[in-house]
């Protein structure tokens, strides 16, 4: 590894993708904020310098639309969402050391300095393209304004991202059967000068920038086949006037693409908390490289962190980020979360329920590995919560703290033993590991496993049974153990590990403990303990999951009308296949019916998964592009229908040894209507 582990003696600042300033905060927004500030949080429990900066995005023809829609500027508009943002972010202690927006000064003129230096090191050419134009609405089509099909992949894409299909990022003129969103006629192409960053001449760098880069494995993997390929040209302007002024001459009335200053805000905050409290040089660490950058994002924005930023940050010789982390999605109901349809649950929303904030903190961190999606439902949200925080955590806090009150006034005076000592250093050791691995649920998952310790170390010890002086090193073992599980559980649930801290009576604040702290003795007095958490109960359950039910049939009954609109266009039947097969042919398939008993993604691949399915005479492992249209912690146990006598395939490094039938673009899985044992030969 070229990086040193973390606690280094450099300073460390840690991002998360900025949100666009134009709608209410929802979960799917959450996963990045919550993981970034219980990461940042975690290094600093390591006893790293570290910061926590992120800003709103304010700027790019989203904002611009809804802005128009509303009859406001785009500035009020934008502003107004970033005040929002502001309140919202502390109720989940969201905590950041610096939250700017990318119109303020700061990042005006940075965004400018890098475009400056980027001319000035020659990255920077004119091009003349194809821009999309509507010319009943005589206005140039920029990204949002124009929609169409991706030229990679076939989905339906805006102008700029094929956030339906493949996720790439489109160029201008790249769309394919461009439709102005304006006025809904197909838009024409028009031929136009822009600016363009060009990326082959630090190709070479991202080449090693990309075996460098440290976090999770999507985000190393998925950018080598930009990398690696021919690197096109990065256009940099956009015909807009809701944006960064271009600032060279000639271009008066172009402004920079929101990608251009979007992630410089991520400079720009540091540079702002730098100047606001004199304790923290953003320079050596963004232009020196002597620091530290890991940048936190959802997977959605991979393309943008690991090609274009890094591309940018080294045309204006600034540093290059340590690491990308880039979690999964958060789906409903095994659908993306829609804004426009509803299909979500608000941050706000969620606050309103009266559920505790930090139990969808817990959650957001270690419900999946960081770079699986998550389908979220009340019901596994609260199986979770319940099993791990309330059973596990609160109940074991509870427990300890009662006993050593009402026997002891506090902490007993006693050795704490050599095994709880091995058991919390060791607790501390696989911390420290997870987090260099950028593996938060472990390291939340690991602090949980302390107080199931905890929990057995009571009941095996049955500190009811003994005398006082007998119960004294049991439970001076239990204190320790309390306060370890507060120090390691602080990144996760800040609010619930300040209760633990009062509860015992340490005078600092949990947030300044390191994990240094977890072997040092607790207070000797403290008072009677209260209960930590509340469960979500089986009726809250209820409640909360019939609104989200009815919410997703409005949203969907919403999205077959719209679809009924478009369905001639967008959903007609393939014709039927005018050649036959004999029968012959088609008994030479050996098809069989399957029950799934494992499924799981394919690291790197964005569609693919690795199913194990039981054929009764064995266990197939099969490759299926089902990766996002299922949620596969729910397949095992499901019967299919698989080709058990196709040629065997290699896909991403697996082999494929058969293929499951499913019907459409939303991969329904085909099975029998009986109970058919697996091996069964379908004919
Ligand atoms: N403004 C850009 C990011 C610019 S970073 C220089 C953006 N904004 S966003 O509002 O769409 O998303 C903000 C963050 O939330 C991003 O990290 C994005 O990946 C994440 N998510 C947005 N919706 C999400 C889900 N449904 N699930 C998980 N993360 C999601 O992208
Ligand atoms: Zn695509």
């Amino acid at each position: 590894m070229t990086y040193e582990d973390f606690p280094t003696d450099e300073q460390t600042v840690v991002t998360a993708g900025l949100p666009y300033a134009n709608g209410d905060l929802h979960i799917g927004h959450l996963r990045s904020y919550v993981n970034a500030d219980a990461f940042t949080r975690g290094l600093r429990k390591l006893g790293q310098d570290a910061i926590y900066v992120s800003g709103s995005d304010m700027h790019g023809t989203p904002i611009a639309v809804n802005a128009a829609e509303e009859g406001v500027s785009p500035e009020e508009f934008a502003l107004r969402h970033h005040e929002q943002y502001e309140q919202t972010f502390p109720k989940f202690n969201v905590d950041f050391d610096q939250y700017g927006h990318t119109h303020d000064e700061t990042n005006t003129e940075l965004t400018k300095e890098f475009v400056r230096k980027w001319e000035e090191n020659g990255h920077v050419h004119e091009k003349e393209i194809n821009v999309a134009y509507d010319p009943e609405a005589d206005q140039w089509l920029p990204d949002r304004y124009v929609e169409g099909t991706c030229p990679y992949c076939g989905e339906h894409a805006r102008g700029d991202e094929c956030d339906e299909g493949c996720q790439r990022h489109l160029e201008p003129g790249e769309i394919e059967d461009p439709v102005s969103t304006l006025t809904g006629n197909p838009a024409e192409y028009r031929v136009r000068d822009h600016k363009f960053l060009r990326l082959s001449d630090v190709q070479e760098h991202l080449q090693g920038f990309i075996n460098r880069l440290e976090g999770t494995s999507n985000a190393q993997n998925q950018p080598r086949e930009w990398i690696e390929g021919e690197l096109e040209d990065f256009c940099i302007t956009r015909d807009m006037d809701w944006g960064i002024d271009y600032p060279g001459e000639g271009s008066e009335d172009l402004v920079l693409y929101v990608w251009v200053d979007a992630p410089i805000e991520y400079v720009s905050t540091t540079k702002q908390y730098s100047e606001r409290t004199g304790d923290f040089d953003w320079e050596p660490v963004w232009k020196d490289g002597d620091g530290h950058i890991v940048h936190i994002i959802g997977r959605d924005i991979i393309q943008h962190h690991t090609v274009y930023w890094p591309a940018m940050l080294e045309a204006a010789d600034y540093a290059e980020p340590r690491a990308v982390c880039a979690t999964g999605f958060v789906n409903i109901d095994g659908k993306g979360l829609s804004t426009s349809k509803n299909r979500a649950i608000w941050a706000e929303e969620y606050l309103d329920e009266g559920v505790h904030p930090d139990l969808l903190r817990y959650y957001m961190a270690t419900a999946s590995g960081f770079e699986r999606d998550v389908n979220f439902s009340w019901d596994r949200f609260a199986e979770r919560v319940n099993s791990e925080l309330a059973d596990v955590v609160g109940n074991f806090v509870y427990r300890a703290l009662l006993f050593a009150t009402r026997n002891f006034d506090g902490t007993p005076d006693a050795d704490v033993s050599a095994d709880v000592e091995t058991e919390i250093a060791d607790a501390m050791d696989d911390y420290e590991d997870a987090l260099n691995d950028y593996d938060l649920k472990s390291a939340g998952e690991r602090a949980v496993a302390l107080a199931r310790y905890g929990n057995e170390y009571i009941q095996r010890n049955e500190p009811w049974k003994l005398d006082d002086e007998e119960a004294a090193p049991v439970i001076r073992d239990c204190v320790q153990l309390v306060k370890a599980v507060a120090v390691l559980l602080q990144p996760f649930v800040p609010e619930k590990a300040d209760e633990i801290w009062a509860q015992i009576e340490e005078d600092n604040s949990v947030a300044d403990a390191t994990i240094g702290d977890c072997l040092q003795a607790p207070p000797a007095a403290f008072g009677e303990p209260e209960e930590l958490f509340t469960k979500v109960e089986d009726e809250r359950v209820e409640e909360l999951d019939e609104k989200l039910q009815e919410k997703i049939e409005a949203a969907s009954s919403d999205e077959e009308e719209s679809e009924d609109v478009s369905e001639a266009s967008e959903t007609e039947l393939e014709p039927l296949a005018d050649e036959r097969v004999s029968f012959e042919d088609f008994q030479a398939l050996d098809l069989r019916v399957g029950e799934i008993e494992a499924a799981e993604g394919i690291e790197g691949a964005d569609d693919l998964a690795r199913l194990e399915v039981d054929i009764g005479h064995e266990v197939r492992q099969i490759v299926a592009g089902i990766k996002q249209l299922h949620d596969l912690d729910e397949l095992p146990g499901k019967r299919v229908v698989i080709v058990a006598n196709l040629e065997k395939a290699e896909l991403f490094g697996v082999e494929s040894n058969g293929m499951i039938l499913a019907a459409g673009e939303d991969a329904d899985l085909l099975t029998t209507h009986e109970d058919s044992e697996p091996g069964t030969k379908i004919k």
